[in-house]
């Protein structure tokens, strides 16, 4: 088998809301998931051993040791088989896009392949349900409906074409420090969304909606207010965080709008992560 990559998509969560905590600590969760253009990037060869390189803006600091998810996820698949993992870290870490998860996810499915086992995504869903609660999500990398603590997954028909423009102030946010924050949250009652005939459905449908996890990450990071706040002013046809965050998201209603917003927010703030994609469908 030669080398080859696959993109490790960022994670959206369209809307994300929080019921009550389970027995094992973990929080019950609903969440309409969709994935985004942008990614980070994996690259697998054949080798004796097991190794991981880790580059691009977002990589340094960042451990390739046994701490590192695609070590583990490698470990879950096989304890005696090699592989020379490169991981290219275009997404911010620690920041509400499942990066981490999504990178995990992407090394399941690109070991899988390369050792020639037959792991269909049921199976190395089952397998990241342990390394993490994004990670059965990020193994199909379509909308689905998310239940459980994250671990059951229901593909859903295809969303509506819409822009978006992913924004993260350079701040990362500790998923279980957020958890811990949560005062209000909207429960879990809600059935499977419907199928969305526009751009313009789907909004509607989200309006009604809320990411739960949002209160707590805006007093944990205050600079949410201000990304959110800016993204609202460029126009979003929706302004919300993303997961625990800090990533932010707005829905735009064209291409044209979305690279706008995207190139203003960045001129005005050096700083932070601006990123003008797709949902993919
Ligand atoms: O599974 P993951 O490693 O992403 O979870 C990180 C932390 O977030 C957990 O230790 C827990 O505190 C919190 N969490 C939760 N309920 C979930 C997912 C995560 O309370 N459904």
């Amino acid at each position: 088998m030669s080398s080859f990559t696959l993109h490790a998509h960022a994670k959206i969560n369209l809307f994300l809301h929080v019921g009550d905590k389970r027995a094992d600590g973990f929080h019950a969760l609903q969440s309409l998931v969709a994935f985004t253009k942008a990614s980070d990037e994996l690259s697998f060869a054949p080798e004796v051993g097991l190794s991981l390189a880790i580059e691009g803006p977002f990589g340094a600091g960042l451990s390739c040791g046994e701490d590192n998810l695609i070590i583990k996820a490698a470990q879950c698949l096989s304890r005696d088989r090699g592989a020379a993992i490169r991981l290219t870290k275009n997404l911010p870490v620690a920041s509400g896009i499942g990066g981490g998860s999504a990178d995990c996810a992407a090394a399941l499915r690109g070991l899988s392949r390369l050792w020639g086992l037959a792991s269909d995504t049921a199976v190395l869903q089952k397998i990241g349900e342990s390394l993490g609660s994004d990670v059965p999500v990020c193994i199909a990398r379509q909308p689905q409906w998310m239940e459980g603590r994250g671990e059951i997954v229901t593909p859903l028909p295809g969303l509506p074409a819409i822009a978006i423009v992913l924004v993260n102030p350079g701040v990362g946010v500790p998923t279980g420090k957020v958890f811990g924050a949560l005062k209000e949250r909207r429960g879990v009652g809600l059935p499977l969304p419907p199928v969305f005939a526009s751009a313009g459905d789907l909004v509607a449908y989200l309006k009604d909606t809320s990411n739960d996890l949002e209160a707590p990450a805006r007093l944990i990071a205050p600079e949410i207010n201000s990304v959110l706040e800016a993204i609202a002013g460029e126009g979003a046809l929706l302004a919300r965080m993303s997961g625990s965050g800090a990533t932010c998201f707005g829905l735009f209603a064209s291409d044209d709008d979305a690279a706008r917003a995207a190139t203003a927010m960045e001129a005005r703030n050096p700083g932070w992560w601006v990123a003008a994609s797709h949902l993919m469908a």
